[in-house]
């Protein structure tokens, strides 16, 4: 009986271009759906660590120069190694924009594509660029970066970086394949708190980690929305069930859980909310079929590592709430937290181990106080965050952080060195766009996340950023 109970009924249904299995037993009950694998081609290998040629000067193109692109051009005028040779957008007057930009800051006029939707091709085949760096909307980047690697360039885009299973797959291959670079430009990684609390994690103030948090929670769009400001986002937010922005909250935290460098992610479950404001939005903006809005107002995810660890990311752009990406650790020694207030509690010996705080008492169930938190905020500063802080705060962006992860890139492709992420963070990052919807979509079942290194993920003991002699 119980034999027969337990017996598993395997299941094959196609979802959009990829094979799910689900395992279901005769109460009906589903196990967690398994996504396919892909076998890795013969002469193929992973990437990670992946070291290229040293650059001497990095030079880019840039293809999506709009509201985030032209940051991104302003940026690059300011990193020394860098040189802007072309630049690409459907729009001839931010290619303009992007071209004065250049010049104001006494650079060579760039090569410029705007007469069709292809023209970016042209840039990805020019001799004078190494590295393309991808800043459209969602749908094209995938494809932008294969056709990029497969000239023989690094590619690098913006998040997420693939929206499905088949995308993250084609970028692994093309990377492994082609032996170039392909980052998505997580910026949060980069931000002053997020680096601070992963320089305390690696000096091992927290004991052991075991609980992460992350999110997006950005009131975007609202009701008066206007018509033809960035369509794009909310018609994807229309057609989409799922976590459709998780990696500025992934990012930092699976840092911090050393994913794929000695754990991976194995399981997920995702749920959402009914779309109220999204559907509300839609119908503001005069659209069709506000009633069949897709994307949940709030969803979550929970996912389960290897090693025991548990991650919840969370994902809302429609209701009126203050910023937040929920940044938190529990570790089994200390807790960490950035909104809405920067506070953390440490077990009493970690602050009796330091020596400014000899005799101090603190509990153990309140945040440790102001002074205490100044002083070791201050001595536990990221080194990276240390050097490039007057720099990043005077260029700006997000507060220092964009400059950061372009000085990083530009820094490691120039030395020769493995970059801070690499095509499997990108994966990882990005797949809950996909497998949110695959659990949603199925009664919040559970989802196996694969192992995009294909066998390798316990191979590097620990993440670190490599750093030049
Ligand atoms: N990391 C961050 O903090 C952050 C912040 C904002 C946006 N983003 C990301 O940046 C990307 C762009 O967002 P945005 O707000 O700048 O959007 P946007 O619509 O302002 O800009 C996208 C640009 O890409 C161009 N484009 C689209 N298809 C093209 C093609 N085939 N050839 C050439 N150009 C093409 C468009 O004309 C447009 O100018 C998105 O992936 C978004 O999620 C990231």
């Amino acid at each position: 009986m119980k034999s027969l109970l337990l017996r598993a009924l395997l299941v094959l249904i196609c979802v959009a271009g990829s094979v799910q299995v689900s395992a279901k037993n005769e109460k009906g009950l589903v196990g967690a759906i398994k996504v396919e694998t892909p076998k890795r081609p013969k002469g193929q290998k992973d990437v990670l660590l992946l070291i290229a040629p040293k650059l001497d000067t990095v030079r880019v193109g840039f293809i999506g120069v709009g509201n985030r692109g032209i940051s991104a051009v302003e940026r690059w005028t300011k990193i020394p190694g860098a040189k802007i040779t072309a630049i690409c957008d459907l729009r001839p007057e931010l290619v303009e924009r992007a071209q004065n930009t250049v010049v104001k800051a006494g650079m060579p006029k760039a090569a410029t594509y705007d007469t069709d939707e292809n023209a970016w091709k042209q840039l990805c085949q020019r001799d004078d660029v190494d590295l393309v760096y991808i800043v459209t909307d969602w749908i094209p980047h995938a494809e932008m970066a294969r056709f990029a690697m497969e000239c023989g360039k690094h590619a690098v885009i913006e998040v997420p970086a693939a929206m499905s299973m088949d995308e993250i797959w084609m970028l692994i291959d093309t990377s492994e394949k082609t032996r170039k670079h392909c980052m998505m430009l997580e910026n949060c990684i980069y931000d002053q708190f997020e680096l601070t609390a992963l320089n305390m994690t690696q000096k091992g103030l927290f004991g052991e980690i075991l609980n992460v948090q992350g999110g997006y929670i950005h009131h975007l769009f609202d009701r008066n929305w206007p018509i033809g400001k960035r369509d794009w986002r909310i018609t994807y937010n229309k057609l989409h069930r799922g976590d459709l922005y998780p990696t500025h909250g992934l990012g930092p935290i699976c840092q911090l859980l050393n994913i794929h460098r000695g754990d991976r992610i194995k399981t997920l479950v995702s749920m959402d909310t009914k779309a109220v404001e999204g559907s509300l939005v839609w119908k503001a903006m005069g659209k069709a079929d506000p009633e069949n809005f897709k994307n949940g107002d709030h969803t979550m995810t929970f996912m389960r590592t290897e090693k025991g660890k548990s991650i919840l990311i969370e994902h809302n752009v429609m209701t009126p709430r203050p910023y937040n990406r929920k940044y938190q650790l529990t570790g089994s020694r200390g807790y960490a937290n950035k909104y809405p207030v920067e506070e953390f509690c440490f077990a009493k010996e970690v602050i009796a181990n330091e020596p400014e705080f000899k005799g101090v008492k603190i509990n153990e169930h309140d945040a440790i106080p102001e002074g205490i938190q100044k002083v070791l905020m201050e001595k536990y500063m990221h080194p990276i965050w240390k050097e490039l802080q007057d720099v990043a705060k005077k260029v700006g962006g997000h507060g220092g952080m964009d400059y950061i992860m372009d000085y990083r890139l530009v820094y490691c492709l120039r030395n020769g060195l493995p970059l801070d992420m690499d095509v499997y963070d990108l994966a990882e990052w990005c797949c809950v766009v996909e497998l949110s919807r695959l659990s949603i979509e199925n009664g919040c079942a559970p989802v196996e996340v694969p192992d995009f290194t294909r066998g390798a993920w316990d191979k590097i003991e620990g993440y670190s950023h490599a750093m030049a002699e």
